[in-house]
């Protein structure tokens, strides 16, 4: 990073409806580009007028990214397209350098393009989108979680696939919308992993906090609980399933019996159910 030098502020804007390692990946190479991230999260009614409803709200999507390491502002309600009066704003009010976004084509319904203007003024810089993950691609691995549990009955998938295709429509048939999406096509190389870590291990006074979870889906009652502070084997009493009743199933039952356990009120009620139900509605409402 530059010292001294007046900061390298860059903009990425997106929808960031349910978060993955692929928008993750995007804001840490866009924080590579300048000093400090700002990041524009689209309101819920332009993302709904561009690709149909999104399945977390803004308040949601703006916690998310507002987790996440690399960014260091957030901007609720940003435009899904960059206009000439937001890109002054975000140049006069915002004193934005550079506008960032991923290499894929982002078109709008009339087929041009969001950034047209951005780079007309030498003000856009692109970043390397990642491969074989999207929000499309874990739409369909819910649907299949759906009709597995037969939670909302038979559904048409078709139009959920579309409602999730926008401007990415060419991708939606390598995506696959058969078994074989359960199979992750991103491949965690130990560059990558490093990529992601800040190279710094635990001091030797480091308090040590442990959590655990299946984190399928990570969403904002995640964020929200590991913001906690308290060394000890922790749980939300919001979870997918509980039952302790039986100390079998119990998988807490050994810091339980140590006197580690302590349970956390979840801050947030949100569950991987929750937001396959938000789905099937989007699904029947469209
Ligand atoms: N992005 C990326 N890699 C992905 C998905 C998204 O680099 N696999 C980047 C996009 O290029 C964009 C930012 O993340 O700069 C925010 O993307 P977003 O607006 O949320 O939408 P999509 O590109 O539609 O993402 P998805 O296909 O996952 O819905």
């Amino acid at each position: 990073r530059r010292r001294r030098k007046k900061p390298v502020r860059v903009y990425m804007d997106g929808c960031f409806d349910m978060m993955h390692y692929g928008h993750c990946n995007a804001l840490r190479q866009a924080q590579a580009l300048g000093d400090q991230l700002v990041v524009g999260v689209v309101s819920d009614h332009e993302i709904t007028a561009n690709k149909g409803p999104p399945v977390i709200p803004l308040h949601e999507r703006m916690l998310m990214v507002g987790a996440v390491k690399w960014v260091d502002e957030v901007i609720p309600d940003a435009p899904y397209a960059i206009t000439e009066e937001f890109m002054n704003k975000l140049f006069t009010e915002y004193n934005i350098d550079y506008i960032i976004h991923g290499d894929d084509p982002c078109l709008l319904p009339d087929g041009t393009d969001a950034y047209a203007l951005a780079k007309k003024a030498g003000r856009y810089k692109q970043i390397k989108r990642t491969e074989g993950v999207s929000s499309t691609d874990i739409v369909g691995r819910m649907l299949l979680c759906v009709r597995e549990r037969s939670l909302g009955g038979s559904h048409n998938h078709a139009s959920l696939q579309r409602q999730f295709s926008h401007g990415h429509s060419q991708k939606v048939n390598d995506v696959g919308f058969g078994t074989g999406t359960r199979i992750s096509h991103f491949l965690p190389t130990s560059r990558r992993i490093v990529q992601f870590s800040n190279g710094k291990g635990p001091g030797p006074n480091a308090r040590i906090v442990y959590i655990d979870g299946a984190f399928d889906l990570f969403h904002a009652g995640h964020v929200e609980i590991t913001t906690f502070n308290i060394s000890l084997v922790v749980h939300g009493t919001v979870a997918e399933y509980m039952d302790f009743s039986k100390e079998e199933s119990n998988p807490y039952a050994v810091p339980m019996a140590m006197g580690i356990y302590k349970q956390l009120n979840s801050p947030l009620d949100i569950t991987t159910s929750t937001i396959i139900k938000r789905i099937v509605s989007n699904h029947e409402a469209y």
